[in-house]
């Protein structure tokens, strides 16, 4: 087994129900004005927005809200809500929603707590170094972001998409009641349940030889949010299959699942230039892409391919080489039939040479980056990669 550290701070409420609690997790935490953010208005139609705002008035707590975060949050509202809400006295950010909600609320804490425009922290300009305490009721299970170090916002005026990773950004708890998903759509779910196993597969192909019970954990979890997956696509208000899918969510981005490897998380990387260009949700992003940069990068290591086919996808074959290929096969194979595209085709649409080039370059920053670590890909490889997904 390798060395490692595992910091994984951020207190776990579980359970039906667990929604009305929020005003005493916020107590505990230590918060007295609560700003409480949420997005487009599904936390307002399911009534969980309700819920938390009267959960915190039998805390005794003030508060304020402000809704309107899009998927693939923008900076200009992280901004908006920096600016107006600084030097008001707010203690306590508490996000309703998702994983861009959450980002948003991340993006927020940073300029608050440190002062300074929001856009400096994503692009390295300057460090974090304070955070506004933070919570969430997560009303999708997908992103992680409510146990994960990272926040991801668009910025629109460049057009780019950038994550920031600062143990800042750990919130202090994460309310994790499994009804409030009932109300997704099945793209939702679809996209939630393949991004919760990219995060897995990301930590999975890494530099990884001997840490056999992340990876046996790892293996444990893909089976189990497939199955969870299928069944909530069937399903879904059953509790079994939301639940799974939830404790899955952060379990495969608190980092449990790549202890004592470095993540590669190349596909997030592509993904996100297509989210930046094309507004693309952000599973969808990463199931186009995935299938090409795994034939892409396969010969590093079949035998890592094969080995959890075996275990994922009851692959049968014995040769390496081979399984390896069935092994991504399988896995595209089960995403369409969550009904997720596996190619730009079935996404966005067949894109011209041009457009793929200016993808790589924005992968690579205009070639000053590799990224991935199973095999490090640069413009070149990225343009390869993104001309296989393009059909
Ligand atoms: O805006 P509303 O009306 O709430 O609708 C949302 C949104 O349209 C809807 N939704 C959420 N809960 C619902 C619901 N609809 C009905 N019933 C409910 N219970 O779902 C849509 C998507 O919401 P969003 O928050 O965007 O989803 P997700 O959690 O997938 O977050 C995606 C964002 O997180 C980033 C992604 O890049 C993307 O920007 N990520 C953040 C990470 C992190 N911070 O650790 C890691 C991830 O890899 C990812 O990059
Ligand atoms: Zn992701």
């Amino acid at each position: 087994m390798n060395s490692f550290t595992f910091y994984s701070p951020t207190k776990v409420i579980f359970g039906a129900g667990t929604a009305d609690r929020a005003g005493e997790a916020v107590r505990a935490a230590g918060g007295s004005y609560v700003l409480v953010l949420y997005g487009g208005g599904s936390a307002v139609r399911s009534g969980v927005l309700g819920r938390v705002t009267d959960s915190l008035e039998r805390a005794g707590l003030r508060w304020a809200s402000v809704g309107g975060v899009q998927p693939n949050p923008r900076l200009a509202l992280a901004q908006q809500i920096a600016d107006e809400w600084r030097d008001k006295g707010i203690d306590f950010l508490l996000a309703v929603g998702g994983g861009s909600v959450l980002d948003t609320m991340k993006a927020v804490s940073m300029s608050l707590a440190c002062g300074g425009p929001v856009w400096d922290f994503f692009s390295g300009a300057r460090e974090v170094t304070a955070a506004v305490p933070m919570g969430s009721v997560i009303t999708i299970a997908a992103a992680g972001s409510e146990t994960s170090d990272s926040a991801v916002l668009t910025n629109e005026a460049l057009g780019t998409k950038r994550g920031k990773n600062t143990d800042f950004n750990r919130p202090r708890f994460a309310i994790m009641d499994p009804e409030l998903t009932y109300t997704l759509p099945p793209r939702q779910t679809a996209c939630g349940v393949t991004d919760i196993m990219m995060h897995t597969l990301e930590r999975y192909f890494s530099d990884c030889e001997g840490d056999y019970l992340t990876d046996a954990i790892a293996e444990a979890l893909l089976r189990d949010v497939m199955d969870a997956g299928l069944l909530a696509m069937r399903e879904p208000e059953s509790y079994a299959a939301r639940s799974e899918i939830m404790w899955c969510g952060s379990l495969s981005h608190n980092d449990l699942t790549g202890l004592g490897h470095p993540k590669d998380f190349s596909v997030h990387q592509l993904g996100h230039e297509l989210s930046a260009m094309f507004d693309v949700p952000h599973g969808e992003s990463l199931s186009m892409m995935w299938g090409a940069w795994a034939r892409f990068v396969c010969a590093q290591n079949p035998a890592r391919f094969a080995g959890l086919g075996r275990k994922v996808l009851a692959v049968t074959e014995r040769d390496d080489e081979a399984a390896a290929q069935l092994t991504i096969s399988g896995f595209e194979a089960y995403w369409q039939r969550l009904g997720m595209p596996v190619s730009l085709g079935q996404g966005i649409g067949v894109q011209s040479e041009e457009t793929l080039r200016r993808l790589a370059e924005g992968c690579s920053r205009q070639g000053s980056r590799k990224v991935g670590v199973f095999r490090p890909i640069d413009t070149a490889d990225m343009l390869a990669i993104y001309q296989a997904a393009n059909r």
